[in-house]
């Protein structure tokens, strides 16, 4: 009788020992800790943003991009927008703005004045829409013109307007807002008060009122929904296939275990 019982505490150790080795391999898996997933790539740099691939595309705005060419002020805009912390807010005229512009004309302008009426369509520095409230208690904000081409900013609940001294407008949609590059689209030129001064007649017939376009900010759509998820998918099934083997193994050591002790017991 010695020998079957020490050989049964034998058998129940090694059950013992199978089934833990199962529980082992069958507890959930815990994969976010054990395989390694890739790691994701590193944010990209602020995005390179084509200012006349932008404008060329939306508005119409090509009578103001065929000024900021023909002036070569688009090189300053894009050198501001690519190589500066602060950015550019950059305020578009539409096509019909320009056609509707009787009173002063642009043609009588030397190159210098056509040159600084562009640049004083921007100012040094990116801001939100929501910025211009702040803006609007600091007085006359500097523009890319330099000197005394001023801009006046109010904040009318939620709508930006501008008042260049020459031209009241204000901001009739966002064509781009993410930092560094904001393009706000107006619906008059803004007229310096520097190159126009106080001589011409105070009151320009008025331009026929742009239909009221007023869209969200066109963020750039978000990156950040790409990267994460899709890797991690396989390995829940792949635990669960070692689970089954190890299942298998236990069941299967179990049965000869058990067999082989009934028939030690038997004999
Ligand atoms: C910017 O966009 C314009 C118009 O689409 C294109 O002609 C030009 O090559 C672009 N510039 C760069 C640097 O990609
Ligand atoms: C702005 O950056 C783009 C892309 O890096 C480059 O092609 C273009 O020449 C730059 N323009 C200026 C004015 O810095
Ligand atoms: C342009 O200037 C000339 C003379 O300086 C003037 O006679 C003419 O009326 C001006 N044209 C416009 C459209 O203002």
């Amino acid at each position: 009788m010695q020998f079957p019982r020490t050989f049964f505490v034998f058998c129940s150790a090694l059950l013992l020992c199978s089934s833990l080795t199962y529980g082992q391999k069958a507890s959930p898996p815990a994969p976010a800790a054990m395989t390694p997933t890739p790691t994701p790539a590193p944010a990209p740099a602020p995005e390179y943003v084509n200012l006349t691939y932008l404008l060329s595309v939306a508005g119409p705005f090509h009578t103001f991009l065929n000024y900021l060419e023909s002036t070569k002020v688009i090189d300053t805009f894009q050198n501001q927008a690519n190589n500066t912390e602060q950015g550019i807010t950059i305020f578009v005229p539409m096509d019909n703005s320009f056609s509707g512009l009787k009173k002063p004309s642009l043609s009588n302008l030397s190159d210098d004045q056509l040159k600084s009426l562009i640049l004083f369509h921007a100012l040094p520095k990116y801001y939100a829409l929501a910025d211009f409230g702040e803006l609007s208690t600091k007085g006359p904000v500097s523009t890319l013109a330099g000197g005394q081409y001023t801009l006046d900013f109010t904040d009318n609940s939620g709508t930006v307007h501008l008042d260049s001294g020459w031209s009241k407008t204000k901001v009739t949609s966002a064509v781009h807002s993410t930092d560094p590059v904001a393009i706000y689209q107006v619906d008059k030129v803004l007229l310096p008060e520097a190159i126009f001064g106080t001589d011409v007649p105070p009151m320009p017939a008025p331009a026929p009122a742009p239909a009221p376009d007023v869209s969200p900010a066109a963020d750039s759509p978000s990156a950040d929904s790409k990267g994460g998820g899709s890797s991690s998918k396989s390995l829940p099934s792949s635990s669960t296939s070692d689970g089954i083997v190890g299942l298998r193994l236990s069941v299967w050591s179990l049965m000869v275990l058990t067999g082989f002790g009934v028939l030690v017991l038997l004999s």
